[in-house]
Formats: structure tokens, sequence, C-alpha cells
């Protein structure tokens, strides 16, 4: 019986055999709808000639056949459209693996595709802090990076984004500085155009960094009200006056481009939620995100979660657009053979790395004629594809983590805003010092000594 993980195979493997027909087509999608049931679309034109109708026909039946739970009758499994962009609207969509002119189009019921990337933003840089697994230390680290930030004398905005299960502005904020709102609210009132009216009742100043300033916009305001039914409503997308839809995570986007507009932040830092999430998805592939800090623990559990996030980068071929973007963060680091835990972190990161995201060296002459060699044995340069990718030592690489250190007064903490209200900035730098240097230098900002 064939399962859901075998349908893209299988797909590729009857394409390939059938090549001659599907090269006729000018496009065909491949469309894996909300059950994980295939269907062809095919363009319009293409019903003209009754040859290549009859034959993509046993094409689709030649696939139904080997998919069958996961196809259709031959009669409910073949659809045609105008255009491509018709065919696909609404989902993300990619091309299926070496077939020029199929694309895989799927329909999700969420809409955490985690596979369409926005362009990184050219204006205020935008850092967001996530973690395949949660409670490793990334809101801390976040609050404690923005109090350096700040007392280097940055403007820092920051937005508590895990909105399933906030805190980070309780870290930054004393109860009587908390404001009115938050941002599940603004999402909620946007949806009866009542946003803008509550923009400047959700950012409050924090009262912890002396020459800089933080603002933070909270996931829910002083009094949190009917949170439950308020974040049940988050997601929704917003119908426009034009009959178009409006995402949530556009809707994200909007209030971020009037916050920053109203803060004028020098950076702004975003607590993702974490896990494979729809919140997370927005954070890191929707919202144009210049570093994405990958906060890891040693351990299978962490590896196989960032594994299954770049394959799906790779799968849609989508690798290229955000993998500049990403940096490992060795996650509450042990103390005892601290060195030792920080190499195998990273030899663990570049594995995933370089079988995901990093471009395969491969010589360019590896072919007949063997490979050339300079004298010193090493390859010619001009001999090499142009490539993406680093060696494992590599400190500047993605992979290599800059590291958060285990700190005995940060272990099981009762109230952060108090510890955060009486550290100094030796402290700070002791524990975070890596991870602060390196986020204030890839955002340009000025350096906390
Ligand atoms: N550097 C550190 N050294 C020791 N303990 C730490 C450190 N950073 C955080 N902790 C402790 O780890 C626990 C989790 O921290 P935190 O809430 O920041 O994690 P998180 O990743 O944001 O969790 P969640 O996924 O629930 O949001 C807390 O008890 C915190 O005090
Ligand atoms: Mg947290």
């Amino acid at each position: 019986m064939t399962t859901f993980d075998q349908i893209l195979p299988i797909t590729t493997e009857v394409l390939v055999a059938h090549r001659a027909t599907i090269a006729q087509l000018d496009w065909l999608v491949i469309n894996r709808d909300l059950n994980g049931r295939v269907r062809f679309i095919a363009p319009d034109q293409s019903r003209a000639v009754e040859a290549l109708c009859i034959d993509v026909r046993t094409v689709y039946q030649a696939l139904s056949e080997r998919l069958a739970p996961h196809a259709y009758p031959v009669d409910a499994g073949l659809l045609y459209e105008a255009s491509l962009e018709l065919a696909c609207q609404g989902a993300s969509h990619y091309a299926l693996n070496g077939i020029d002119n199929v694309r895989v189009v799927d329909r999700l019921a969420t809409e955490a595709n985690w596979s369409y990337i926005a362009p990184e933003t050219k204006f205020i840089p935008r850092i967001v802090f996530f973690s395949i697994k949660g409670g490793v230390g990334r809101s801390t680290a976040l609050a404690a990076t923005s109090w350096s930030l700040a007392q280097a004398g940055n403007r820092v905005l920051v937005l508590d984004l895990d909105l399933e299960s906030p805190g980070l502005s309780s870290a930054l904020l004393p109860p009587e500085r908390q404001p009115m709102y938050g941002i599940t609210d603004w999402l909620v009132e946007d949806l009866v155009d009542n946003g803008e009216w509550i923009v400047s009742s959700m950012i409050a100043t924090s009262n912890l960094s002396h020459d800089g300033e933080i603002h933070v916009v909270p996931a829910h305001g002083a009094d949190h009200g009917e949170y439950i039914a308020k974040l049940g409503r988050v997601w929704m997308p917003k119908l426009l006056a034009d009959g178009t839809r409006e995402t949530w995570s556009a809707r994200l986007e909007r209030l971020l481009q009037a916050l920053e507009k109203r803060v004028q932040p020098d950076v702004v830092l975003i607590d993702s939620r974490s896990g494979i999430d729809e919140i997370a998805s927005a954070c890191i592939t929707d919202m144009g995100a210049n570093l994405i800090l990958l906060f890891a623990l040693e351990g299978e559990q962490t590896w196989n979660g960032y594994r299954m996030l770049f394959e799906q980068w790779q799968r849609a071929q989508v690798a290229e657009q955000i993998r500049e973007r990403l940096k490992i963060v060795g996650a509450i680091v042990p103390e005892l053979d601290r060195v030792t835990y920080l190499q195998g972190l990273g030899e663990s990161a570049y594995r995933i790395f370089s079988d995901t995201l990093y471009d395969d060296i491969v010589p360019a002459n590896s072919g007949a004629i063997g490979p050339m060699l300079n004298g010193d044995g090493k390859w010619r340069v001009d001999d090499l594809v142009e490539g993406w990718n680093f060696d494992q030592a590599d400190e500047g690489a993605p992979h290599y983590p800059w590291a958060v250190n285990w700190h005995r007064s940060f272990s099981g903490l009762r109230s952060l805003r108090g510890r955060l209200s009486t550290i100094d900035a030796h402290e700070v730098q002791s524990v975070f010092g890596s991870l602060i240097r390196g986020v204030s230098d890839s955002a340009d900002l000025r350096n906390p000594s």
C-alpha cells in the first residue's frame, strides 16, 4: 500500500517514464489536496490536441494505479486550468525534482507552509529567536540581549510572538508598566478595522536599561481579558474591500511595519514560538528576518527537528533564500567540558547543514578525465564548481555555534526581571557575550563592551 511519503518519489518515477508526453505540455501541476490525494492540472490549451489528451490520461492512469489511495479514478483526477498561475493560486508550490515544467502544489490545512521565504528586509534589522525544542533559554537570552544592546545606546524593539505561551514582557516590564493591549488584541481588532486605534496602547518602555531604550510589545495587555477566545481568532485571514484575502502573517507584517514606524528602533528582536508551528513559520519565513537564531541543545531530538525543517527547504528549492540568514546558538552550554560539548554541537550542526543546505563540493572535472591537482595536492581553484559551503571550523559559518553559557544565577529563576534589574555588564557578557557580539555585529549596532 502506498503511503504519503511515497507520493513524490513515485510521481517522479512515473513522469520520467513518460518523459515524452510530459515534455509536450507547457506546464503540469501535481496538485496534492488537503486529504493528500493527487490530481493533475494541465493547461486548457492542451485539450485541443486530442492525442496529447489521451496520452496525459494514460500517464495519470499509470500514476493513479501506483498511488492507489493517494489518487483518484482517472475521470476525477484530471483537471484543466487556463494558466499555471491560476492552477497554483493560494498554495505553496515548487518544481518537482528534476522535471522543469512540473510543479508540485501542496494544499495544507494550515497556512504554515515553510516554503515561501520573504526577501530580507532592507530597513530596520529584524532578528528572530527560534528553537526547535522549548525551554532552552531562548526568551532569557533575548531579554539579556535587549538589555545589553540598550545599555550600549541602541534603541531596541522587542516583540513577544510566543502567543501560545507568552512571558517575555513580564521579564522586561514590571506589572505597572504593562501596556493596555498586546499583539493578540491587535490581530483580533484588525479583523474589524479597529487595529490602528490600539497601536499606541500596545508598546511600553522597560525601565531595566539606563542608557538606551527597550520598547516592548507583549502578547497580551496588562489585563489578558478573554485570551483564549482572542487567540483562536488571530490566525484569521482578512477579506479586503477588493475581494482579496490577506493572510494572518501578512497582517502581522503590517503590524510590524506600523510598530517600526512609531518606535523607529535600531533593531527588532522577535521571540518566536518554538517547534514546527504556525507562528514560528510566520516569524522565520514571512517577516523578512535578516538573522534567524536557531537555539540548539546537543541531542537527537534537536537535530531530528532541524533536519525536518532544512529538508523541507531543500525539497522546496528555497535553501538559497534562507541559509545565509541562519545561525546556530548553543543553548545553555554546560560548565563541565564546555569546549568538548561545543565541538560536538558544531559537528552535529555541520552534518545537517552540509547534508541539506550547503552546496556539495564537487570538482568541475571529476568526470571522465579525473581530478586535477596542483603540485601541493590541492584542487586547482578554477577546477572547483562555485558553491556555498564552509569548513567545519569556520566561525562565520551558519552551523558554527554562538554560545549561551549555563549560569547558576539563571537556573530555575523565579523572576527574570528581578535578575536583570541587578545584573551588571560583566555578568551579561560572561553568559551571553558570544551571542550579543554576534547579533550586534550582524545588525551593525553600537557594540556593548
Ligand atoms: N543561561 C542560563 N543558565 C541557566 N539556566 C537558564 C539559562 N537561561 C535560561 N535558563 C533557565 O531555563 C529555563 C527556560 O528558560 P526560558 O524560559 O528562557 O526558555 P525558552 O526557550 O524561552 O522556553 P519556552 O520555549 O517555554 O518559551 C528557565 O528556568 C530559565 O531560568
Ligand atoms: Mg520563551
